[in-house]
């Protein structure tokens, strides 16, 4: 698919078959999704992927992150669209695998938001790939809410710093394009 092609047309995927991704597909997005750039080349990231038993648990707890957001759903979204939002963090729209990037942790916050920068660009490089790959993402920030509980699951609380998380899968739905918002680009000249 052309880059461009691929950008306009990857879309936020919600529901997802029940098929697992051969691994080694999975490791072909990711390992693409590496060439991402990062401050001074540091490639401050890992890439976590979580499928079968784990997978259920893992969702489990990211399930929790959806009372955090519920005030500014209530605000945002009619009763029946609040409830779809509840139904898809409950299940992750059946999605196989769970994907999750996190970056060094950093006690200076200039770095930690570069090094977060980098990881933010592999989430869109690897969001990209696989669409490009036939399979759908869609970037999770609401985890971010229960940061402590998603990376003790993970086992690395102490030393990484959670990006952002992704289901993984092959899409059971198309959903429509969400507009883009007028013209936010300012020119300087
Ligand atoms: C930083 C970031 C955080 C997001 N967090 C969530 C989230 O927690 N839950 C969710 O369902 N979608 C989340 N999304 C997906 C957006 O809702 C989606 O990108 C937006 O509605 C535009 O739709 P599209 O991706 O299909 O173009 C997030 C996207 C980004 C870039």
């Amino acid at each position: 698919m052309e880059l461009v092609e691929a950008i306009k047309t990857r879309r936020s995927i919600r529901q997802f078959k029940p098929d697992p991704v051969p691994e080694e597909l999975i490791k072909e997005v990711i390992e693409t999704a590496l060439w991402a750039p990062s401050g001074m080349n540091t490639q401050p990231w890992k890439v976590i992927v979580v499928s079968g038993e784990k997978r259920n648990e893992f969702n489990a707890t990211i399930q929790k992150a959806v009372n955090h957001i519920n005030e500014r759903l209530k605000r945002l979204f009619p009763e029946k669209m609040q409830k779809r939002i509840h139904g898809y963090f409950k299940d992750l729209g059946g999605a196989p695998h769970i994907i999750v990037v996190v970056v060094a942790k950093n006690d200076n916050i200039k770095q930690q938001e570069t090094e977060i920068q980098a990881g933010s660009a592999l989430m869109q490089n690897l969001c990209l790939v696989a669409h490009d790959k036939g399979l759908g993402t869609c970037w999770m920030s609401a985890p971010l809410w229960i940061e402590d509980e998603v990376m003790d699951f993970l086992g690395m609380k102490n030393e990484w710093k959670l990006v952002a998380v992704t289901p993984l899968g092959y899409p059971d739905q198309n959903p429509p394009v969400p507009p883009r918002k007028g013209d936010p680009i300012i020119w300087i000249k």
